[in-house]
């Protein structure tokens, strides 16, 4: 989407009055996401420990004789009803959470939305997620109803997940619900516990301007293979509900009977189990040292187990250990999007400059680079 400069709820407000020739009644906003660890593992039982960006997508809406669509990256207007097959774009999610909303019992006669988003599409950082729990919450204030954010990310979870149709995990909705300024969150997937962690750094992003389409792709194919990765484990005799909780010290026996690439899958989400803990423990002593130590092991993890990195990223992460970054690696679902990076600050700009060439003298284009803190889940906008 176009729009990353000024504030996005403004945009959507002109975008509204130009479109629909009217005033729009609510605005909100969602941010998107950085996963700092703990890639494959929402969907694996494991834990997540991801902040929310301060790039965000703002909606604004009203109630309207009928259901309707437009955002700054799309041209037309489009229309949709809740019964019919699910349209196109970005369409396609507020439709889902417009469905989902009226299965929780909030009902509304019709609204048109206007969207401008700052999160990059298909960049990994959860443009997906800010678009329904925005659109949910701006639906939610509409109809007025409060909903807690537990419930804003439950809704878009199964808005993603059930009507959508896309694999994933709870770990997008939550953040981008529950993110808080200054935080990041360690989220145990399989009881829904969380708590904020203090995030005493700023987090640079590398977009590899690669993207990729979730839907009915590699992310469906993973999950599916780590299911039998479950079912061949068990025939071992290690029985667990998710594979998340292999215990580490499992792997040499399992990896001795498992064959590729089912081995190699459950690898990846028990060792990225163990990983992501241990940040949770590193950032609560501010060890940044540490942190990045294990931003660089799970990006290799991803590389040769889990097959989710693409040359673009590897390139990056390589340039940036070389440079002396303290830890890369590449953050989201994988084939395509960004790698985030944490930089000693005496030395950022240096290294966002070397680094830039690297990948141009490989790709003949410089990656877009920015930096983000930490900042606030959904809100709704004066
Ligand atoms: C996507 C999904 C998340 C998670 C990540 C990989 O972003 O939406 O639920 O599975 O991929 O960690």
């Amino acid at each position: 989407m176009t729009g990353t400069q000024g504030s996005p709820a403004g945009q959507a407000t002109s975008l509204f009055r130009e479109r629909f020739g009217s005033q729009p009644g609510v605005r909100t906003s969602a941010p998107g996401r950085v996963n700092l660890l703990g890639e494959h593992t929402d969907y694996n039982g494991g834990p997540v420990l991801p902040f929310a960006i301060s790039r965000r997508t703002a909606i604004a809406a009203a109630i309207a004789p009928d259901w309707a669509f437009t955002s700054t990256a799309e041209d037309a207007v489009v229309r949709f009803s809740l019964d019919g097959p699910l349209p196109e774009g970005g369409a396609r999610y507020v439709a889902a959470a417009a469905r989902v909303m009226r299965d929780h019992g909030v009902t509304l006669p019709a609204v048109n939305f206007a969207v401008a988003s700052q999160v990059p599409l298909g960049g990994g950082l959860s443009s997906s997620a800010a678009l329904l729990v925005a659109a949910l919450r701006a639906m939610a204030a509409l109809a007025g109803r409060k909903l807690t954010l537990k419930t804003l990310a439950d809704l878009a979870y199964t808005a993603e997940h059930d009507v959508v149709g896309i694999g994933c995990g709870r770990m997008d909705q939550w953040i981008v619900s529950l993110g808080r300024p200054g935080h990041a969150i360690l989220l145990e997937t399989a009881t829904m516990e969380s708590h904020h962690v203090p995030l005493p750094t700023d987090v640079w992003v590398f977009d590899t301007g690669a993207r990729h389409q979730l839907t009915g792709g590699h992310l469906n194919d993973r999950r599916k293979e780590c299911q039998e990765a479950l079912r061949l484990a068990a025939d071992q005799g290690v029985v667990v509900p998710h594979l998340a909780d292999i215990p580490l010290a499992e792997l040499p026996r399992l990896e001795r009977s498992l064959p590729s690439p089912w081995i190699n899958r459950l690898r990846h989400v028990v060792t990225e189990t163990h990983r992501t803990r241990l940040a949770g423990e590193l950032l609560a002593r501010k060890d940044l040292d540490g942190l990045g130590k294990l931003l660089l092991e799970g990006h290799q993890s991803l590389r040769v187990d889990y097959g989710s990195t693409i040359r673009e990223a590897d390139l990056l992460v390589e340039a940036l250990t070389r440079h002396g970054a303290l830890g890369a690696r590449l953050t989201g679902a994988g084939w395509g999007g960004a790698v985030i990076a944490i930089l000693p600050p005496e030395r950022e700009a240096r290294i966002v400059a070397e680094v830039g060439l690297a990948f141009q003298a490989e790709f003949g284009r410089l990656p877009d680079v920015w930096k983000t803190t930490a900042s606030e889940g959904v809100r709704t906008e004066r």
